[in-house]
């Protein structure tokens, strides 16, 4: 069974609808690229899942997780599940770094919050570290957030998004603000994952990372799926006029 299913997603923001009718499935060790524009939609749909919807949105359809529908759960038990069970990359991360606390103590608080009982939180935070590519993790992990390059502090997001080795990944343009060396281990990172049997939503206007580490990807335009398929299939024959555009722009 699929790890996660969305089933006819309409989302709006007040009056304004920006979702219509969103229907995909990601199994278990797959990673599933969303690709398209900006304002198609992207980040909202990671947002619906992950619970993490402004108030003044709204939202109908079905969203399947291990075969719970999460629109139906209460907040706490949503919060139980989130970090947990689904850990988010967001786009333009180092807003959500705390300017006040160590990047270690965010990193260890993120594991903390779900194993409580944990002592061994510390380890678990620099593993973290070591995995998202951050060199000379230790010493790391006592600095703040403006002591760290924007680079830094992403791979300090994807840490956080990690520690609790959540079985599905919602990342926002994980590897936009990075290098292409630092790009690559996050790429590796996200093959590592998958290999053990993690899932991951990835959303990125990349197509070349769409190569690297997609399975299957999905085509977004004006909150619609204009395009869903195997990444091969969909390099080789877009069907249609707007994957080919963007296939042309790079
Ligand atoms: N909090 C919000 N309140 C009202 N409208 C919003 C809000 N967040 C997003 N929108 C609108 O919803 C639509 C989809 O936005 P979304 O951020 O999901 O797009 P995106 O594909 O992630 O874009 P980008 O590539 O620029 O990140 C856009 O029209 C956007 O203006
Ligand atoms: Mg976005």
């Amino acid at each position: 069974m699929s790890l996660l299913i969305v089933e006819d997603l309409d989302l709006w923001y007040g009056e304004k609808k920006v979702l219509h009718g969103i229907s995909f499935e990601l199994g278990e060790g797959e990673i599933l690229c969303i690709v398209g524009e900006s304002g198609s939609g992207k980040s909202s749909i990671l947002q619906s899942v992950m619970g993490l919807l402004p108030p003044q949105a709204r939202l109908s359809g079905r969203i399947l997780f291990r075969g719970t529908d999460l629109t139906e759960l209460s907040e706490g038990e949503r919060r139980r599940i989130r970090g947990r069970d689904m850990g988010m990359v967001f786009q333009e991360p180092s807003s959500y770094l705390d300017p006040l606390f160590t990047v270690g103590s965010q990193i260890e608080e993120a594991y903390r919050s779900h194993f409580p009982e944990d002592r061994s939180s510390r380890e678990k935070a620099i593993e973290a570290m070591r995995r998202a590519g951050i060199p000379r993790a230790e010493e790391k992990f006592g600095m703040f957030p403006h002591q760290l390059s924007g680079g830094l502090k992403q791979r300090v997001c994807i840490a956080v998004s990690i520690v609790c080795q959540p079985s599905l990944l919602l990342a926002d343009e994980p590897t936009t603000a990075l290098d292409v060396s630092v790009q690559k281990k996050i790429l590796q990172l996200f093959r590592k994952l998958r290999e053990e049997g993690k899932s991951i939503l990835l959303v990125t206007h990349d197509f070349g990372v769409v190569a690297e580490v997609g399975d299957r990807v999905i085509v977004l335009k004006e909150g619609r799926i204009v395009e869903e398929g195997d990444v091969f299939r969909v390099f080789d024959r877009p069907s249609h006029d707007y994957t080919k555009l963007l296939l042309e722009a790079i």
